[in-house]
């Protein structure tokens, strides 16, 4: 069974990993857990707020196709390793995904009551939600 793992970054306090099935985008993976990755669009492709680096198993990934290749040229800070969450797929190797500080404010955004914890505790909750 494949792993991700996402870094570290302003509101996950350490590295988490954790198991991942094939097929499973890394949007779906971030979002059960409760990992702070936006999804404005609601992962149609149609936005660019689950923009995430990829900085392990970018080659195991299908390639990206054109819809997710226009959307990524309206993202901030676009790299090499640069994927959309809901369009990348985990294949069967572990990845390493950084979260983009882009997808960070887009989760806060869409998710007033965590933003409003972290405001008061300066905590980052986890509020996994469930995709069907
Ligand atoms: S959630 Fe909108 S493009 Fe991925």
């Amino acid at each position: 069974m494949p792993k991700v793992k996402f870094l570290k970054n302003r509101l996950l306090k350490e590295n988490i990993e954790v198991d991942a099935k094939g097929g499973e985008t890394v949007l779906d993976v971030a979002a059960e857990r409760g990992i702070p990755v936006g999804s404005n669009c609601g992962g149609v492709c149609g936005c660019s707020t689950c923009h995430v680096y990829v900085v392990k198993g970018f080659d195991s990934l299908e390639e990206m196709g054109d819809n997710e290749a226009d959307r990524l040229d309206l993202a901030f800070d676009v790299r090499l390793e640069s994927r959309l969450g809901c369009q990348a797929e985990v294949a069967d190797e572990d990845l390493v995904i950084n979260i983009t500080e882009e997808s960070l404010k887009a989760y806060l955004d869409e998710n007033p009551q965590v933003r409003k914890h972290l405001e008061e505790t300066g905590e980052f909750k986890f509020v996994p939600h469930h995709h069907h």
